[in-house]
């Protein structure tokens, strides 16, 4: 007899369960002396868009850091799908879906367009056939990008240059994304395109996002939840709708 032949014995699935992709438990990590980071633990589930928030200096580009293993931890782990990243390389850890778009929009300034996103497309999708479905995907998705495909990336505006650092890394299909302020220095107008692209991104591929922003209303205005940092720890995590519209809330850990 079949497991749910009498309806008692199937696996509960309710679609509204939230599943945690990525979890940083009782994170140390630091540089010289104390600790940046000092026993964090954050969570975040399948599909949301999580914005990292706090002041200068908080440790957001520090938590990006150590989830792709570019800074050592003194203590703690980082598990991908109960997986445990913590003993692997940076590229090891990219092979299993993370991937990083570091501060300072970085693209390969002497490859077009084009060669900079086959690039990004190499390592993770096999096959010629494959990788042009995927550049050509983005293409359809990102039209400015389209247009400038055969410039040089230090023939790139600011903000097409964060365009297509963004691109570059969601050209390899990654599980979960990382980026550390992408809105710097662009306009208000870049920004919400750049924001609304990701946001289409996360929603139409289920991809998990991790983004640090000092912007924190255009971050908030596209993020699920929001998370502040303060001196290495979790102040504040809460849905992004509740944190922008919360005045305390605001005016403690945000500052407007
Ligand atoms: N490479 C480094 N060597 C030494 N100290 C560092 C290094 N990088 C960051 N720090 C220190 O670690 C702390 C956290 O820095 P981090 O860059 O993670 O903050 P942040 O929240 O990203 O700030 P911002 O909003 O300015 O980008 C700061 O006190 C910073 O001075
Ligand atoms: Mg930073």
């Amino acid at each position: 007899m079949s497991a749910s032949s009498n309806g008692t014995t199937a696996p509960a699935e309710p679609t509204t369960t939230t599943r945690t992709l990525l979890a940083v438990d009782g994170l140390v990590v630091g540089y010289a002396g104390a600790p940046v980071l000092d026993g964090l633990t954050i969570e975040v589930a399948a599909g949301d868009v999580v914005a990292l928030l706090g002041a200068n200096g908080a440790g957001k580009t520090t938590l990006l850091r150590a989830v792709s293993g570019l800074v050592p931890l003194r203590g703690g782990r980082v598990v991908l799908d109960a997986e445990d990243l913590t003993g692997l390389a940076v590229e090891d850890r990219a092979r299993r879906g993370l991937a990083q778009v570091p501060e300072g929009r970085s693209v390969v300034a002497e490859l077009t367009v084009e060669e900079n996103l086959q690039l990004g497309a190499l390592w993770r999708i096999p096959g010629r056939r494959a990788r042009r479905a995927a550049v050509d995907e983005l293409y359809d998705e990102l039209e400015p990008l389209a247009r400038r495909r055969q410039a040089y990336g230090h023939q790139l505006s600011g903000g097409e240059r964060q365009m297509l650092a963004l691109a570059r890394a969601l050209v390899s299909r990654p599980r979960v994304l990382l980026l550390d302020e992408p809105s710097l220095g662009l306009a208000p107008r870049v920004v919400a395109q750049l924001l609304g692209t990701l946001r289409e991104a996360a929603r139409r591929t289920g991809l998990t996002v991790l983004l640090a922003e000092q912007n924190v209303t255009s971050a908030l205005s596209i993020a699920d939840r929001g998370i502040v940092l303060g001196l290495g720890e979790v102040v504040a995590d809460a849905p992004a709708a509740q944190l922008a519209a919360d005045p305390a809330l605001r005016h403690a850990y945000l500052g407007f």
